[in-house]
């Protein structure tokens, strides 16, 4: 059928999205790192290159097949995904989706941390990561038009978002309530429940696929590239 502009809304639009967690090394064999699957981040990025972007996805170590249409770079660490999407820009829209680990480890160790067979424990200090999302939001120079954060909450979902968003300076957050469940909610999970929230106010969506979230969003962010003539 007619592949045309209704059909491709993005065509010529560059989009950056990061997904999956990050590990931070403690030694060769150990890391810290945050439970993120990459299904929700991997599956906006497949969902926006159907609507015609061009996409570059930045992603943390997954089990989630590289989406097909998308170049995908595979890295490691918070500074690696920091650089990675530097490299990547310009954008017209960033998107933001991964869990990635708010701190590593200062002077990660070159050799395996043995025990000395006394009970003593390693201390670990931590220094923080770079904040990808609040970088891009800032740039003075070549800021995306459009920046999204995505936040995992597990209480008050949307007054967290409101304060993450006012003091990330992005333009939308999309919330997801990652606490309930029996089956030990969102992490992993199929399904999401998420709260679009922005400077006009709050969407919330019914539980859905997060294959469905993507689509979604993938339309929300062509409609409003439309809207603003980003
Ligand atoms: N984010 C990022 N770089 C970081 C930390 C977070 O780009 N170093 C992004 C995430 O990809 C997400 C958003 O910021 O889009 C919110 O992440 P979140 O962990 O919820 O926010 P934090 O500011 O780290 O707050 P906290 O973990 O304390 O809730
Ligand atoms: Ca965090």
């Amino acid at each position: 059928f007619y592949e045309g502009e209704a059909n491709r809304p993005l065509d010529g639009r560059h989009v950056i999205v990061t997904s999956g967690p990050t590990h931070e090394p403690i030694d060769p064999v150990r890391y810290i790192a945050n439970r993120s699957s990459g299904k929700q981040g991997h599956a906006l990025a497949a969902a926006l290159a159907r609507l015609g972007a061009r996409v570059t996805l930045v992603s943390g170590p997954v089990t989630e097949p590289d989406p097909t249409g998308v170049q995908t770079i595979h890295v490691e660490t918070a500074r690696d995904m920091a650089q990675a999407v530097e490299d990547a820009l310009p954008a017209s829209v960033a998107v933001c989706a991964a869990a990635v680990a708010d701190w590593r480890v200062d002077g990660e160790a070159g050799q395996k941390i043995k025990k000395d067979g006394s009970g003593a424990v390693p201390t670990l200090s931590l220094v923080e990561n770079p904040d990808i999302l609040a970088s891009l939001s800032r740039r003075n120079q070549g800021r995306p038009a459009l920046v999204i954060g995505f936040a995992a909450e597990t209480e008050k979902v949307v007054d967290h978002a409101r304060a993450k968003l006012a003091r990330k300076g992005c333009d939308w957050i999309v919330a997801n309530d990652v606490g309930s469940g029996p089956d030990g909610g969102v992490m992993g999970s199929t399904d999401n429940t998420v709260h679009i929230v922005t400077g006009e106010g709050i969407e919330s969506w019914p539980k859905l696929s997060k294959i469905e979230v993507a689509a979604r969003l993938a339309a929300r962010i062509a409609l409003t590239v439309k809207e603003r003539n980003i």
